[in-house]
């Protein structure tokens, strides 16, 4: 099969990883008459509970990669931690979408940030810590101000540490808990945005449009589509969404966080070659979602339309918030969406709920 050759509804999509970014993709590709095989290492996943089948290994047993790459169509991820033999020999066996060069690049925050350089796009200024030494002159050269972020497997705040003057660095570091960090300035944002583009493997595009992210204790708590931001910060966000997803090759998703400073700039915080939390909105707020969208971009379908038909808000219901279902249920407006999680842990992503201004119509 050609790399850009549809597979067809009726064929099998394989996705590494089980949270409620693979639940939501199964469902939408379901929807489209895919069947989705999950591959993960947990039991009873948000994602295997509405598959059509599930792998439930290691991300490095071989064994049972290749036997999962023998059951599905094609590869893709709603979780870019996969060690590399792993994407390497799933890539000999299937076409595996985004390939290995955006998952990389997303693994690792310095080669992100380093990447992002490369592009001639802005980021918080940075420096590459090995210890707590060099953690001291890192933050004396970046004014004395900054994040420590663990290089790798960082998510939702954790493996963070906000450094300040007078800030202990030998508990920092311990705090920050990696081998390698990275020591960002510390970005005085007014507000921060993110932009989800899909592309296709013949290179055509489709990006949402950018919407205004408000985090608490480092976890998303809302975003507010469109973001309040005058046009030109949006067309330039897109702009740069656009380019990185270009120069990765990205074929799927990709999502890159943002901060707009005060004088109207756009600096990149992260990346994710995948469906992102906040694209949750376009499932109910956008002619095509970004699940279907995903969907979509990995099969080779034509990509549909990203266009927003109201202004939306998305919150996401973290651990007890859940509990609030019946009355989200009973607000004309809402969409309530439940990831299927037993266990309720503190900060853990239950669901999320849209609210839908439906009085709001695109302009
Ligand atoms: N350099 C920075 N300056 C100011 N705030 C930051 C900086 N880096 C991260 N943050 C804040 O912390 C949040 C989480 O950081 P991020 O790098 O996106 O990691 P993750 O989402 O993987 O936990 C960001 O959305 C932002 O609110
Ligand atoms: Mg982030």
């Amino acid at each position: 099969m050609t790399r850009s050759a549809p597979i067809p509804p009726g064929s099998t999509i394989g996705i590494l990883g089980s949270g409620q970014l693979g639940r939501m993709t199964a469902l939408a590709a379901a929807a489209l008459g895919y069947r989705c095989h999950i591959f993960s290492p947990d039991e009873a996943s948000p994602a295997g509970q509405v598959a059509a089948a599930e792998t439930v290994a290691d991300y490095t047993d071989h064994d049972a990669l290749a036997s999962f790459a023998a059951a599905v169509d094609v590869v893709t991820f709603e979780f870019e931690n996969i060690p590399h033999e792993s994407v390497q020999l799933l890539e000999r066996l299937r076409p595996v979408r985004p390939g290995w060069q955006a998952l990389q690049v997303s693994q690792d925050r310095l080669v992100e940030k380093d990447f992002l350089r490369s592009l001639e796009v802005r980021t918080a200024d940075y420096r590459a810590v090995a210890g707590p030494e060099e953690l001291a002159a890192a933050a004396a050269d970046l004014g004395g101000e900054g994040v420590l972020k663990t290089t790798r497997f960082g998510y939702d705040g954790k493996g963070q540490v906000r450094i300040r003057p007078g800030t202990d660095l030998n508990d920092a570091w311990r705090e920050m808990g990696g081998r390698v960090g990275i020591l960002e300035a510390f970005v005085d944002f007014e507000r921060e945005i993110s932009v989800i583009v899909a592309r296709s493997a013949d290179g055509s595009e489709a990006a949402y449009v950018p919407v205004e992210n408000r985090h608490k204790d480092h976890i998303l708590h809302m975003t507010l589509a469109p973001a309040d931001i005058a046009p030109e910060t949006a067309a330039e966000a897109d702009a740069i969404a656009r380019k990185i997803a270009r120069s990765l090759d990205i074929v799927g998703l990709l999502a890159v966080e943002m901060f707009v400073t005060k004088d109207g700039g756009v600096l990149v915080n992260e990346l994710a070659p995948r469906p992102h939390n906040s694209g949750h909105w376009t499932m109910d707020a956008c002619v095509t979602g970004q699940f279907e969208q995903f969907v979509r971009a990995v099969c080779g379908l034509p990509l549909g339309s990203p266009e927003r038909l109201c202004d939306a808000t998305m919150t996401n219901l973290l651990d007890r918030d859940v509990d609030r279902w019946p009355e989200i249920l009973s607000e004309p407006n809402a969409k309530l969406h439940l990831y299927g999680k037993a266990e309720v842990r503190p900060g853990r992503k239950m669901g999320h709920v849209n609210r839908l201004d439906v009085s709001a119509k695109k302009d």
